[in-house]
């Protein structure tokens, strides 16, 4: 049932008549004038496959646009600017935005052009104007990135060091800061904390633009949807305790370790590692990495409940696909049962994969 498995036609074709036959004809109108080449500029393959639907300017605005529902996305807008990170164009390119006439292009674009055509896109489109204000930029490069991190997420000495590390701006409790609170902390400092006040080396509007800066540039929503965009480490640390590691599969779903081991093997491993210790050929190339099975934290919270909607709904903007527009329900029971036995249990040496 395996055998002659591709991924994305078959995803693409599912998406494309989920998002209706219009724009099934945009793509592929898209693709088929676009003569693929290894060495094709980005600018070009931008203009061959994607101006169509985003338009020349990368502002949405084609003649495709007014059909699709919901419009292709303006890259040159503030929200693109705070949400596409790289790793977040990547995946859309890869794999599509499922229900809407963003499919995936792994048949028509090579891995690097996908990744030549997200750098072109970022640069030319949604960093035109650096983000945030240059000057709100300029003064946290100088003042606050020593701690709180060139991305916002918190500088790696600083909560290796301090007893109360700098907030990460990006995760989500991060939130429910209000733009008047930040400014108090910015102005007075946090007592008790590194966060010393900068009421006396800042004027009011560089304060002011500082804290706009960071609230543009880092405290972006959570693109998962359900989890934080940079709070990964942290969750998977807080592993929950009691975790119901017997809990069964969805659906009365019994998943089979064997098939699932021939699947694992041919699809995962590549990121997961055979041994699902992460260390697959492809995770030295791609971030965040490929999740690690074999690690305390993992062991202790994927129970097949977990596993399986990890595998079917896959992990927005990293490398992780939802295996579920590609896989029927049994399928990923079964990759899932051999992920838990294997690794999660550590058994691997018990399962011996199916008609290898
Ligand atoms: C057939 C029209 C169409 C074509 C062709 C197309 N896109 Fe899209 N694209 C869309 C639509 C519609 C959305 C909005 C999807 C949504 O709202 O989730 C979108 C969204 C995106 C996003 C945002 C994804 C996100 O996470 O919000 C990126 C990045 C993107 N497209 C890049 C590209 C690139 C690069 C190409 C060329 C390889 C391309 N698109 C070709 C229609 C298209
Ligand atoms: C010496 C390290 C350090 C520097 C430099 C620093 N911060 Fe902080 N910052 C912290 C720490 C630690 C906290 C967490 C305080 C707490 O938990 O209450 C923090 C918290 C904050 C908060 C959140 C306050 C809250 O209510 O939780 C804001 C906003 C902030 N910093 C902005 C800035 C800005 C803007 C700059 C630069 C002008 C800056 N910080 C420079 C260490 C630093
Ligand atoms: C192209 C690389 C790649 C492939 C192929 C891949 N994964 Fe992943 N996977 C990832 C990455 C990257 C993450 C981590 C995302 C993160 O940190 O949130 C991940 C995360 C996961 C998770 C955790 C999801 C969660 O919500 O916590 C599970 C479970 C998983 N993968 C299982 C699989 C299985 C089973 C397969 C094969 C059917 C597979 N993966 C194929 C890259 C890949």
């Amino acid at each position: 049932m395996f055998e002659g498995y591709r991924y994305a036609p078959r995803a693409r074709a599912a998406i494309a008549r989920s998002a209706g036959s219009c724009a099934l004809v945009i793509a592929s109108l898209a693709a088929s004038f676009a003569g693929a080449s290894a060495q094709t500029q980005p600018a070009v393959l931008y203009h061959n496959y994607c101006s169509v639907c985003h338009g020349d300017k990368g502002d949405g605005r084609s003649r495709a646009a007014a059909a699709l529902v919901p419009p292709p996305k303006d890259f040159t807008d503030r929200a693109a600017r705070r949400d596409l990170t790289r790793e977040r164009i990547v995946a859309a390119i890869k794999y599509g935005r499922p229900g809407t006439a963003m499919v995936g292009w792994t048949t028509q674009l090579s891995e690097r052009d996908i990744e030549r055509l997200a750098d072109y896109v970022l640069a030319q489109f949604v960093r035109r104007e650096s983000l945030g204000d240059p000057r709100g930029r300029a003064i946290y490069a100088k003042n606050c990135a020593v701690c709180h991190g060139d991305r916002g997420e918190g500088a790696v000495w600083a909560a290796a060091n301090m007893a109360r590390p700098p907030r990460n701006f990006g995760a989500p409790e991060a939130q429910s800061l209000t733009r008047d609170a930040m400014i108090a902390a910015v102005t007075h400092g946090r007592p008790g904390t590194a966060m010393a006040g900068f009421g006396t080396q800042l004027s009011r509007q560089d304060i002011a633009a500082v804290v706009d800066f960071v609230r543009t540039a880092f405290m972006a929503p959570d693109i998962s949807g359900t989890r934080a965009h940079g709070g990964r480490e942290a969750d998977a640390a807080s592993a929950p305790a009691g975790v119901d590691m017997t809990a069964v599969f969805p659906n009365g779903l019994k998943g089979d370790a064997k098939r699932g081991s021939t699947f694992y093997l041919a699809n995962c491993a590549t990121c997961h590692g055979a041994r699902g210790d992460g260390e697959g050929p492809r995770a030295y190339f791609i971030n965040p990495k490929p999740r690690r099975f074999t690690d305390e934290a993992a062991r202790a919270r994927y129970n097949r409940v977990a596993l399986y909607a990890g595998i079917a709904e896959g992990t927005l903007g990293s490398e992780m696909p939802a295996w579920n527009k590609v896989l029927n329900e049994q399928q990923i029971a079964d990759v899932a049962e051999y992920v838990f036995q294997a690794f999660i249990r550590g058994r691997a040496d018990a399962i011996r994969p199916a008609d290898r």
